[in-house]
Parts: structure tokens; C-alpha cells; sequence
């Protein structure tokens, strides 16, 4: 059932609009309360009435419309649901989701939207199997967009293959298993993920980073958030998008790292993959500094506070299980467990950052989890394998344990 639950469904145009009638007839059947978006060209093949007809309130068509933004507004439109269902999705819209563009109510919504968001495709079977598509469709799905994948048959142009609609119950099986916390062992569960670098300014122009591109904590918080955890991604500046259904907190410094995870506390879960800078200028100047032709000035550094070490102090906002990672260079383990003990860590996470390993920015990553138990090797992964087998992990901690 989905008593309470409220669904935003976006509908794009194609002739499998049609069934967006029928979808939302059994969404409101089982309790939930459905609010409707429609893209211009979906109005050419299912009215806008027979929408709002049918859901809990009249269709939104108009990014530009007066009564539309006094009404509700299309940024509130973006938050007050607990999914996005985007059914039918046309290749059209697909490929907007996919590169961030917003030209009307239905895209801008979606770009400004950080719920899950789930994803009926329809289209004829070739703009379905063209490989700009499947890669619109490969980024979505690394993205953490749930996709009820098009169903094979005969289709309106007498051409067979994938391409149709899922059959509006399936839809609806998929939205309730999202929403129920069916595979979704994090339900219930809030995590605080740290990501990114920081940027520690010198004067107005410079700062002192490190070479983080965000890709590994991003993932991290795309996973746990997939297994049903309220996630909150507390990064520093990086081009990262951020993921589906993820709180982003952009910060730049340390002390804004800090106190964005202290804010997000409570959490049952920390991940710490950012990579803090450990000094910052002891002073920063007010101004540029300039060449005055004598002597290069000299920085101060001043210790930056340890975000992982303050969320793992014993006392009663300590998240239940904080996991830290370990950036070395050489002997690796030996300096996790060290690492591990130091910080009062639960588990930590180790990594080879030398150049040769290739980490930093990289897509792949060799790690060891290191845990009470010991150490334990993984092969090499793609990052986002790496978030999802820590996920998990995760979650079979909290199994275990509760
Ligand atoms: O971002 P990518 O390009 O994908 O690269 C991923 C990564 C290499 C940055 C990531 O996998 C990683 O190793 N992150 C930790 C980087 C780091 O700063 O490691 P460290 O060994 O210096 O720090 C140990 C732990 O203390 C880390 O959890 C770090 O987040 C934390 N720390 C460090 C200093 C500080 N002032 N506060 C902290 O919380």
C-alpha cells in the first residue's frame, strides 16, 4: 500500500501517455497522493483534465505560468514528494535528465529535484537501442535513477522490440518496492558522508588543495542512499554531480566541513572519504599578496581540526559506526591499522594514492577494509562498486548487530 505516501509523476510525450491515466487511477487506489506534471507535447495525446481528473489535484503543465508558481512553484513541485515518477520517459526527456537541461516545467523540475526519482522509459525500439540512449541511460543509472526498464512487443509504428511502456502495474510494483524498503536494508537509517577536498584559502585568490575529485565519496553517499539510508554528502568544491535522492552540502574549508557534519548529527553512520586538508594558512590575507620583488613571503600553517576523529570521540552524538579512510603511499595496511587506532575509528577504508596507483580522480580503486577483525583485501573496482560493496557491508553490520 501506499497510504501517505506522495508521488510527483511527471509525464512526457509520447503515445504511452495514455497509460500515465491508468497509472495514476492505481497509484490512488493504494492510498498514495499523486501530483501530475506534463510536458507540452504530452497534452497532445492525454489532456491536461483527464490528468487532473484523475490525480489529487490539477496538472501542471507551465514553467512560466502565473497561477502554476503562486499555486505551489516549481522548486516546492521539486520537493514535496517522497518519489519522482517519471512515466512514460521519452528519449527526449531521457537525454535532458541525462545532461542537466532545464527548458520547461517537467526538466527544470527534474534538475532541481534531490528525491529518488524512478524512470519508465517508452519510445520506439531503435531511439531505445541508439547508443546515445543507452549511454543517457548508462549516466542516469550511475546516477542512482531507478529505471522500470521498457517491455518487448509490438508498438505503435507496427515495429516489435523494446522500447514499450511497462505495464502500469509493474510501475506501481516498482514504486511500492522503493517505497517500502524493500531492498533498501538502510531504511530508518540517517548517514554523513564527508567527500572532495578542501580548499584552504591564502589570501583572496589562492588556496591550498589536493587533488580529490569527489568520485569516491560521491559514490559512497549514492550507495547508502540506494539502500534506503536519509543521506547528507557534505563535500568540499568538485565537478561531482550530486547523486539522486543525497542531501548535498557544499562546503570549502575544513572548519565548514566540520561544522556541516556536526550540524547533520545526528547519524547512525559516518563515512569520512574527504580528503581534509590537514594545515591551512595560519593567517589569511585580507588581500592579494603581491611580488615586491624581495624575498617570497612565508606561509604559517595552522592544524586544521580532524573531522573523522571528532565524529569517533566517545559521547552520545557518536554515530553508531564511523568508518574513516586511510590516503597512504607506502605500506598501506600497516599504516591503516595504525590510522584506525589513532582516529578511535570504527572501520577504516585504505588506499593506495601514490601516482603510479592512480586513485586520486581516477574511476577505479584497490582497497583493504580494515575493521576489528583485521584486514581484508578487495580486487580492483570501479568506484562506484567500491561505494556499493561498503553499502552493503554496512547495512550487514546493522543487520548483524540490531
Ligand atoms: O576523491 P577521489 O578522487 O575519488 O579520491 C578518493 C580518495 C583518495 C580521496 C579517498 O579514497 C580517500 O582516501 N579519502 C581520504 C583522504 C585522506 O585525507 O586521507 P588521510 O589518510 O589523510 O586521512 C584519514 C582520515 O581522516 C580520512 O577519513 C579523512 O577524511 C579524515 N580526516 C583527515 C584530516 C582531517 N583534518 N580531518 C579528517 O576528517
Amino acid at each position: 500500500m501506499l497510504t501517505d505516501k506522495r508521488i510527483l509523476l511527471i509525464i512526457a510525450g509520447g503515445i504511452a501517455a495514455y497509460k500515465a491515466l491508468d497509472l495514476i487511477r492505481r497509484l490512488r487506489e493504494r492510498g498514495a497522493f499523486v501530483r501530475a506534471v506534463m510536458t507540452r507535447n504530452a497534452t497532445e495525446f492525454v489532456t491536461p483534465l483527464a490528468v487532473g481528473a484523475l490525480a489529487s489535484e490539477r496538472a501542471y503543465t507551465d514553467l512560466f505560468s502565473l497561477d502554476d508558481e503562486s499555486d505551489i512553484g516549481h522548486i516546492r513541485l521539486a520537493r514535496d514528494a517522497d518519489l519522482v515518477v517519471v512515466a512514460p520517459a521519452t528519449a527526449n526527456l531521457v537525454a535532458k535528465m541525462a545532461h542537466g537541461i532545464a527548458d520547461d516545467l517537467a526538466s527544470t523540475v527534474l534538475l532541481a529535484t534531490d528525491l529518488p526519482i524512478l524512470i519508465a522509459p517508452a519510445m520506439n525500439v531503435r531511439m531505445w537501442l541508439h547508443p546515445a540512449t543507452q549511454a543517457n541511460m548508462a549516466l542516469l543509472r550511475d546516477r542512482g535513477v531507478a529505471v522500470v526498464d521498457p517491455e518487448t512487443g509490438a508498438m505503435a509504428e507496427n515495429e516489435t522490440g523494446p522500447g514499450r511502456l511497462a505495464e502500469p502495474p509493474n510501475i506501481v510494483a516498482s514504486v511500492e518496492a522503493l517505497l517500502s524498503g524493500a531492498n533498501r536494508p538502510l531504511a530508518g537509517r540517517r548517514a554523513l558522508v564527508t567527500s572532495g577536498p578542501t580548499h584552504e584559502p591564502i589570501d583572496p585568490v589562492r588556496y591550498i588543495a589536493n587533488r580529490s575529485s569527489g568520485k569516491q565519496g560521491h559514490a559512497i553517499a549514492a550507495a547508502l542512499a540506494r539502500l534506503g539510508a536519509e543521506t547528507v554528502l557534505v563535500s568540499g568544491p568538485t565537478q561531482e554531480p550530486p547523486p539522486n535522492g543525497v542531501r548535498l552540502i557544499p562546503v570549502e574549508t575544513a572548519r565548514e566541513m566540520l561544522a556541516a557534519c556536526e550540524a547533520a548529527l545526528p547519524a547512525d553512520i559516518a563515512v569520512c572519504a574527504a580528503a581534509v586538508a590537514d594545515w591551512r594558512a595560519g593567517e589569511e590575507a585580507g588581500q592579494k599578496l603581491k611580488k615586491t620583488g624581495g624575498a617570497p613571503p612565508s606561509l604559517a600553517l595552522t592544524e586544521n581540526p580532524d573531522i573523522l576523529a571528532t565524529l569517533s570521540a566517545p559521547g552520545s552524538a557518536r554515530p553508531a559506526l564511523v568508518v574513516g579512510f586511510a590516503a597512504e603511499t607506502e605500506s598501506v595496511i600497516d599504516h591503516a591499522v595504525a590510522k584506525r587506532a589513532r582516529k578511535g575509528c570504527d572501520w577504516i577504508v585504505a588506499n593506495d594514492v601514490s601516482a603510479a596507483a592512480g586513485t586520486f580522480g581516477g574511476d577505479s580503486n584497490s582497497v583493504h577494509l580494515i575493521t576489528e577483525a583485521g584486514a581484508e583485501s578487495w580486487p580492483a573496482l570501479s568506484k562506484k562498486d567500491v561505494g556499493e560493496r561498503l553499502a552493503a557491508r554496512i547495512a550487514d553490520h546493522f543487520q548483524a548487530t540490531t
